[in-house]
């Protein structure tokens, strides 16, 4: 399973980059809003980054305009994926700038036929939003179960990203499933390694290497 981290601050994606655990990065708007930074700015610098796709959101609405501003953000780098709302306008963006053989990730996808019509209109990615329904007393986990489903039923391309991460469990789940792909913050991805266990262990270990003097350098 792949990991992307779902994020615009380059620190904490070049942290994780240097333990090889970045296979690509989803950014939005909301993302670029917290960075601080000049959108066109920023993505270029995790582009060159990092050696996987990075997701860069449109800000129009309208099918036209989300084409014009995919291809200006396809020209940033070869690794750009351009994220597009699951709407009716959407759909034919994806279909233009798929077509054209730019990368593109169908974003704020809430139900499994929404998801169908995004893998017939070419998307690369699809992104269900798991927290995001989890949040509203549903189900994200059944969501991305009832996608890989119908996607493995067909023969389908287009890659399930597991988005809207919130716990180690969605993860974990998502890993269960099928999803071929997860985004989550960087706190996500690194509490991954946690374990009380873990911890009182080491701290068992510590105590006995004190009372024992043990030392190898
Ligand atoms: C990723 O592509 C999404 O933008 C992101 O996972 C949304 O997460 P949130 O629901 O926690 O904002």
């Amino acid at each position: 399973m792949k990991f992307f981290v779902d994020t615009a601050d380059v620190s904490a994606i070049t942290e994780l980059n240097d333990l090889g655990m970045v296979d690509g990065v989803t950014t939005n708007p909301s993302l670029i809003k917290k960075s601080g930074r000049d959108i066109l700015e920023v993505i270029k610098e995790i582009c060159d980054l990092v050696d996987g796709p990075v997701s860069a959101e449109v800000v129009a609405t309208e099918a036209e305009q989300m084409i014009a501003e995919g291809r200006k953000l396809a020209k940033i780098a070869d690794n750009i994926t351009v994220k597009v709302p699951l709407t009716w306008d959407g759909l034919k963006a994806c279909k233009v700038l798929s077509d054209e053989g730019t990368m593109v990730n169908v974003t704020l996808c809430f139900s499994a036929n929404q998801a169908l019509l995004a893998a017939k209109a070419g998307a690369t990615f699809i992104s269900p939003f798991i927290g995001r329904l989890d949040d509203i007393n549903l189900d994200g986990m059944e969501l991305i179960e009832d996608i890989r489903t119908i996607y493995d039923n067909y023969g389908f391309e287009t890659e399930i990203l597991a988005a809207s991460i919130r716990t180690p469990n969605h993860v974990l789940d998502s890993a269960r499933i099928g999803a071929d792909v997860i985004t989550a913050p960087p706190a996500v991805i690194k509490a991954l390694a946690s374990h009380p266990l873990t911890d009182k262990g080491l701290d068992a270990f510590l105590k006995d290497i004190a009372e024992a003097g043990i030392k190898i350098l």
